[in-house]
């Protein structure tokens, strides 16, 4: 595990832009594992600039997002599909068909699950993944206490979660309370990992993360154990570490 601390926000993303925009380069049919939140926005921006100045092509880029809220209108702009058409794919050269979110109107929601995992396996698996943390440690929706060897299910979103993710929405009850997501298992079978985390509300989720135990209790302490995993933060997130 690699732990890169940049001054701010806006360092931290060029690094991760850098760093994406180098895989789709070298390896222009990456599989990329996409994460939403407030976190790669900026990330996205500049994948978006360097598309439009034709440094980079997502014309053969596969993309899998990993995680979707569930029994969510894909039209509701809080929704990671709406999110994600937003803020990237409306935006860069990406095929229509090449870009992957679980589909949490499924009528079979478990098939569903086992789909999207084959899926990913079809494409070779995932390249480089692209994540974020919430403020209690989860990676994708993967909250506190999830088994390490789980692979995409759906989930009981926890009280803080739905609090800090409803910001996204008009008022707190129209967060939904369940979402699909990609397992800890199906995350730790990416090639690479990039993980991105910003802001003093993040600081203590970090430092549990990535200098406490490996436990089920913080998800994101699995990446310990990722062979190829690069862990960007900025200066914020990173500031109770070392202590
Ligand atoms: C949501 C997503 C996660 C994301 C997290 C952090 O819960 N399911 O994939 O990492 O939010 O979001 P933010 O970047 O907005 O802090």
């Amino acid at each position: 595990m690699k732990i890169l601390i940049f001054e701010n926000y806006e360092k931290m993303s060029k690094e991760a832009t850098r760093i994406i925009a180098a895989q789709i380069l070298r390896y222009p049919d990456s599989v990329l594992g996409l994460a939403t939140g407030s976190t790669p926005m900026l990330t996205y921006k500049r994948l978006i600039r360097l598309c439009e100045e034709e440094i980079i092509s997502f014309k053969k880029i596969k993309t899998f997002n990993l995680d979707e809220y569930l029994k969510i209108d894909i039209k509701n702009p809080a929704s990671y599909h709406a999110f994600m058409e937003e803020v990237l794919f409306n935006k860069i050269d990406i095929d229509e068909k090449n870009w992957y979110i679980p589909n949490g109107n499924a009528e079979d929601i478990d098939k569903e699950c086992i789909l999207y995992d084959k899926k990913i396996k079809e494409m070779g698996g995932i390249d480089l993944m692209l994540l974020g943390m919430g403020s209690n440690g989860h990676i994708a929706f993967n909250e506190p206490g999830t088994s390490f060897s789980t692979r995409t299910h759906v989930v009981d979103l926890e009280e803080n979660t739905i609090r800090d993710n409803s910001r996204f929405f008009d008022k707190l009850e129209d967060v939904p309370t369940q979402a699909i997501t990609l397992g800890m298992r199906s995350i730790m079978e990416s090639k690479q990992i990039l993980f991105m985390a910003s802001g003093a509300n993040k600081a203590k989720a970090i430092r549990d993360a990535f200098e406490g135990p490996i436990s089920v209790d913080v998800p994101a302490s699995i990446l310990q154990l990722h062979p190829n995993a690069t862990i960007l933060l900025d200066e914020a997130a990173a500031m109770e570490l070392g202590r």
